[in-house]
C-alpha cells in the first residue's frame, strides 16, 4: 500500500484540529463513576458540564500507522477533584504514545497493571512519552483549558474497563487552590487485568 503524506491544522488557541475524522465530547454523565465524590457528581449532573473534547485525525491509509489528535480539558472540579479524562490502557498493550502540551497546566497519571504509578507535569512545551503498558489519564489543574497534541499507533485501541473498575491509585484534588496528589480510597487493584 502506498503511504501518502497528509497534513492537518491544529488551532493553537482552541486545540481544534480541522477536518478531524472523529470528535469526542465527554460530559460528566458519560463518566459519573470515575469521580470519588459521588454526592458532588449527583449535584453537578443537572448542569452536566462538558469535561473534555478530543479531536482525532485517523490515518487515512492504514490502521498500522499513526493517528494524530488533540484533547482539550476544561477547567473545573467535581467536588474537589479536577476535571480529567477517563484514562485507559491501550488495547494493544505495547502501543506507546506521545503528548505535547500546547497550553494550560496539567498532570499526567501513568499506572501499570502492577500498580506502579508516576505523576508527570504538563505545561506548554512539555513532551510526555507514554511507554506501552502504562494506563494514562490527564488532569487539568489550571484555570484555563488544558490543550495537548497526541500521536499514537492507529491500531492501539482503548481499554477503558480496567481503569473504570480499578481506578488510579492517586487522585488529583484542589486543596485551597493548589493541586495536591492524594491516595484514592476507592482504588481496587487486581480486580481486572
Ligand atoms: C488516545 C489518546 C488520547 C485520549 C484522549 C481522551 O489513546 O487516543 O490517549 O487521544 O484518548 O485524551 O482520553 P480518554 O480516551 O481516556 O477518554
Ligand atoms: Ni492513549
Amino acid at each position: 500500500m502506498k503511504h501518502l503524506p497528509f497534513d492537518a491544522l491544529m488551532e493553537l488557541e482552541s486545540g481544534v484540529i480541522d477536518e478531524a475524522s472523529q470528535v469526542i465530547n465527554r460530559r460528566l454523565s458519560d463518566m459519573p463513576s470515575f469521580f470519588h465524590d459521588q454526592d458532588a457528581v449527583q449535584a453537578q449532573l443537572e448542569e452536566d458540564p462538558v469535561l473534555y473534547r478530543t479531536y482525532v485525525k485517523q490515518n487515512p491509509i492504514s490502521s498500522s500507522l499513526w493517528n494524530i489528535g488533540s484533547s482539550v480539558i476544561e477547567p473545573g472540579t467535581v467536588g474537589n477533584e479536577y476535571f480529567m479524562t477517563k484514562g485507559h490502557f491501550h488495547l494493544k498493550e505495547e502501543a506507546p504514545e506521545v503528548y505535547f502540551t500546547v497550553s494550560g497546566s496539567g498532570r499526567l497519571l501513568l499506572q501499570k497493571h502492577s500498580g506502579e504509578i508516576e505523576v508527570k507535569k504538563m505545561a506548554p512545551g512539555v513532551i510526555n512519552y507514554i511507554p506501552g503498558g502504562w494506563a494514562h489519564r490527564t488532569v487539568n489543574v489550571g484555570e484555563k483549558p488544558l490543550i495537548f497534541f497526541a500521536v499514537w499507533p492507529a491500531d492501539a485501541g482503548h481499554n477503558y474497563g480496567a481503569i473504570e473498575e480499578m481506578g488510579f491509585s492517586r487522585l488529583v484534588v484542589n486543596d485551597r487552590g493548589v493541586p495536591k496528589i492524594i491516595d484514592n480510597p476507592r482504588y481496587a487493584p487486581g480486580l481486572v487485568k
